[in-house]
């Protein structure tokens, strides 16, 4: 029998990761604090979530989750969070479309504020100071000052995932999705790209659908789900104290759940068994996200899925794996046939960037587009030739024009990563090569669903 669990039984456990937090008073008020505070997301909206994923499980739909590595302070604004809105809504309708899928969409926003470091200090010039863990817990400048951790900024985390996840709904519900606009949602920039052709001839043929339907008699007007879209958050359960501030009892179920965000993750170097993260992780009923990577070994994997989903809820678990372009192949297949053969419900979604960073010549870290795109095809390779089914892609990207992943139609080449290098953590996908990849993605996925012999629905219904 498990032990019980209680929001607060991770405590007891051991856990990596955590900040050195100088004044355990301040940290234990802002605890306090925020444990007043109204739930960001209602337990009913990850439910609906997890009904959409089991879905995802199902092989009925797809999975795009993907957003910053890591939220800033700094860079909130209502220009970047609506310019990743209508990159990603570019993304899923272009995959809505060409591979005729429904499309779960989950942001990494309005909550992704901690970082794991692989050390907890770092030198420069022969200076050593303590890692910056994200904008949630210190500073990114480097000072001994600023990287001190200030509970404090708990608080302003909390108040800026609350103003994101504000406009993320309204855009959502409020018309900005609507269908009818698909069009309006081209970035400037990528308007004079050789993707904008590809996608304005997408708009296209939606626009003709949608006037074609109408002509037919449809009221479109009378249709809700052609003008709004269900938009759901999540980012990695790594500052527990914070995640156990805002799980709450829902009081229809009597379940407890994260309020921090719809689904939560669990990251690489947080996956021990009986350590404090997926003690955290188990308690809580919303669906969870399981990195697995190189180091993951099949009956480790299978201990983790009987703590985090023992009743093989659909819906419930995505193992998300970043192997590398070039790991994927030898290491993926042992995971989905153990999986397959104890008979487990999960979501198979594919990180293609954290497998896939070096530091250029120049010295950056920076992605290869071509590794990124060649894991994502491997990725479908082997759930093509397992029989299993590529349910979807975590990625970190932007809907700036940033120079931080090289390659892609504009061939950013190591020296241009100068140029606007704007991450606060790792490399993410700029809006071109986010859409670029989209249509991969659709591509890949269409053929997957003819090798299943499963009809286009459109052709279907001619
Ligand atoms: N409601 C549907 C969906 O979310 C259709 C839709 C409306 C849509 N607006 C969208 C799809 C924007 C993709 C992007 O799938
Ligand atoms: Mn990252």
């Amino acid at each position: 029998m498990a032990e019980r669990w209680t929001p607060d039984s991770w405590r007891k456990k051991p856990i990596l990761q955590v900040p050195d937090y100088p004044d355990r008073q301040v940290l234990a008020d802002v605890e306090k604090q925020l444990a007043t505070f109204p739930p960001l997301v209602f337990a009913g909206e990850a439910r609906r979530l997890k009904k959409q994923l089991a879905r995802v499980a199902a092989g009925q739909a797809f999975l795009l989750q993907g957003g910053d590595c890591a939220e800033s302070f700094a860079e909130h604004g209502a220009n970047n969070i609506r310019d990743f809105f209508r990159m990603f809504l570019q993304m899923a309708v272009v995959l809505t479309y060409a591979a005729a899928s429904p499309v779960v969409k989950v942001g990494r926003i309005a909550g992704q504020f901690a970082k794991p470091r692989s050390s907890p200090t770092e030198k420069r010039d022969g200076v050593e100071l303590p890692s910056y863990r994200g904008d949630i817990i210190n500073d990114i400048a480097f000072t001994p000052e600023a990287r001190i951790p200030d509970p404090r900024r708990q608080v302003e985390a909390y108040r800026q995932s609350a103003a994101t996840l504000n406009l993320l709904r309204a855009f959502a519900q409020g018309g900005y999705a609507n269908l009818a606009s698909v069009r309006q949602w081209m970035l400037g920039f990528v308007k004079d790209s050789p993707q904008s052709r590809r996608y304005v001839e997408l708009s296209d043929r939606i626009s003709e659908a949608l006037g074609f339907m109408q002509a037919c008699g449809l009221d479109l007007e009378s249709h809700p789900e052609l003008r709004t879209t269900d938009f759901y958050t999540s980012h990695e359960a790594l500052l527990l104290g914070f995640e156990e501030s805002l799980t709450r009892i829902d009081s229809t179920t009597g379940d407890w759940y994260a309020t921090s965000g719809h689904m939560l993750w669990i990251g690489d170097r947080t996956r021990q068994a009986d350590h404090a993260h997926v003690e955290y992780a188990r308690g809580v009923k919303n669906p969870l996200g399981l990195k697995c990577g190189p180091t993951s070994k099949p009956d480790d994997l299978l201990r983790l899925i009987d703590i985090l989903n023992p009743d093989n809820e659909p819906g419930r678990l995505t193992l998300i794996g970043r192997f590398g372009a070039e790991k994927v192949g030898e290491h993926l297949p042992a995971l989905v046939r153990a999986v397959e053969r104890e008979g487990k419900v999960v979501i198979w979604s594919c990180d293609p960037m954290h497998g896939n960073t070096i530091t250029s010549a120049s010295g950056y870290k920076t992605r290869p587009f071509d590794l990124i795109l060649k894991e994502v095809r491997s990725f479908f390779e082997v759930h093509q030739s397992e029989g299993t089914y590529a349910g979807g892609v975590h990625l970190e990207m932007t809907g700036q024009n940033v120079t931080e992943c090289t390659g892609g139609a504009r061939a950013i080449s190591d020296a241009d990563l100068n140029d606007r290098y704007h991450t606060v953590c790792d490399p993410r996908l700029n809006a071109e090569q986010a859409i670029d990849l989209a249509f991969l993605l659709a591509e890949l996925l269409k053929k997957e669903r003819s090798a299943r012999g499963e009809p286009m629905p459109v052709a279907a219904g001619l």
